[in-house]
């Protein structure tokens, strides 16, 4: 296992870390395998992984409680425990302090070693500078509650350049696969951030399981062809280990023969790991999976806000979703949520305000209608 050092603050973490939003469960999601993760995450230890991260909702609140299992007799003192504030819920001053003093009651610790502000994006970021979140986070290392401060974002390039200038973080997690170089921080976020001081840690190397076997057939084919004799994961996870800013790359493994695979896998992936020809290879996997967009919608959500409330740019994130990867189950059980929130295409009255103010100049209310018949 390869570890990497986070120059500022003198820490080393292995570059495989322990994700644990997607564990092993029985019979729903707060139903955590509790026999089965504990293994799990105490094998990954065993085997040289020292970072582990969590979060408040992970497994409806269920996976904090876990970790602080798995952690127990002697395993945090050999873990850097990450885990997040669930900034949507604080809207007083106050709630900084109790979401952080009730975590370290979940987590079973009396310090947390990375405290991330959880999936930032605009809105959330200028909540958090009401409640004045940098002077907390100051204060909160101060008096010893958490050692180092950052957070995860989801959200434009230009909103995770504000959020890195605003304050030293020590740490940024970000969404990074070899799909999803552009996509949110993207490679220029990456880089953007590591220039400052800011490493980063990244989520989602196999987009959530999809950069897998899971891929369409052409997609491994090409793969294949290459004659390197990698799994599609092994592939996926060189890729963002290639790159010397990033320190950790989580992955959410959901079964112990994953755990074992990708120990196996990062065993052998040291930095700058990735040859030319490599690389050309998943260039071409790229733009074939690019090929399969259906709408060539780049989020700019200008098109927002829907007079009518319909999310137009998630509704063709998910649309894209099910067609690049040929399996709709996913984008289908997004879109439920939508529907529940009066948000689906079903809301669209067709009075395309969307479609004037598209800078793609999109068929919104077309594509829409197309939309909502491959996900509803
Ligand atoms: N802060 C945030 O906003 C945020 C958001 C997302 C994630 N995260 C954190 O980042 C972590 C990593 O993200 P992620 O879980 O999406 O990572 P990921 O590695 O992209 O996806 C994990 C999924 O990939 C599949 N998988 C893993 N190893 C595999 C292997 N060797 N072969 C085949 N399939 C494999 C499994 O899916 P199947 O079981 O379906 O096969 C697993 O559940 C999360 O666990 C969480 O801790 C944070």
């Amino acid at each position: 296992m390869e570890y990497r050092e986070f120059k500022r603050l003198g820490v080393k973490t292995s570059l495989l870390g322990f994700g644990c939003m997607r564990l092993p469960t029985l019979t729903g999601p707060a139903d955590i395998d509790e026999r089965e993760a504990v293994r799990m995450i105490r094998y990954g230890i065993d085997r040289g992984i020292n970072y582990v991260d969590t979060a408040w909702g992970y497994h409806e609140e269920m996976s904090q409680p876990l970790v602080a299992k798995a952690l127990a007799g002697g395993y945090r003192q050999k873990t850097y425990l990450a885990t997040k504030l669930p900034c949507w819920l604080v809207t007083k001053p106050e709630d900084l302090d109790f979401y952080l003093n009730e975590q370290l009651r979940r987590c079973g610790t009396d310090h947390i070693d990375f405290y991330l502000l959880h999936a930032l994006d605009q809105g959330r970021w200028n909540n958090l500078m009401k409640v004045d979140v940098l002077h907390f986070l100051e204060r909160a290392k101060r008096d010893g509650r958490i050692r180092f401060a950052g957070f995860s974002f989801h959200d434009k390039l230009a909103t995770f350049k504000t959020i890195v200038d605003a304050y030293p973080f020590d740490m940024a997690q970000i969404q990074l696969n070899y799909l999803d170089q552009d996509l949110q921080a993207g490679l220029e976020g990456m880089r953007y951030a590591a220039e400052r001081g800011t490493d980063v840690v990244v989520m989602e190397p196999l987009k959530g399981g999809q950069l897998t076997h899971k891929l369409p057939q052409k997609a491994l084919e090409i793969l294949d062809a290459s004659h390197e004799n990698l799994s599609a994961a092994a592939w996926a996870f060189k890729w963002v280990a290639h790159h010397p800013e990033i320190k950790v790359i989580l992955s959410g493994m959901s079964s112990m023969e994953q755990l074992e695979e990708n120990l196996r896998i990062f065993e052998h992936l040291p930095a700058q790991n990735l040859t030319a020809l490599q690389a050309q290879t998943l260039e071409k996997v790229r733009t074939y999976l690019n090929s399969r967009i259906k709408v060539p919608c780049t989020d700019c959500q200008y098109c927002l806000p829907c007079p009518h409330n319909v999310f137009i740019p998630k509704i063709f994130e998910q649309y894209n979703r099910g067609s690049i990867f040929g399996d709709y189950t996913g984008p289908r059980g997004f879109y439920q949520s939508l529907v529940g929130d009066g948000q689906d295409a079903s809301a669209c009255v067709a009075c395309g305000a969307c479609e004037a103010a598209c800078p793609q100049h999109l068929s919104i209310i077309e594509l829409l209608r197309k939309a909502d018949k491959a996900l509803a």
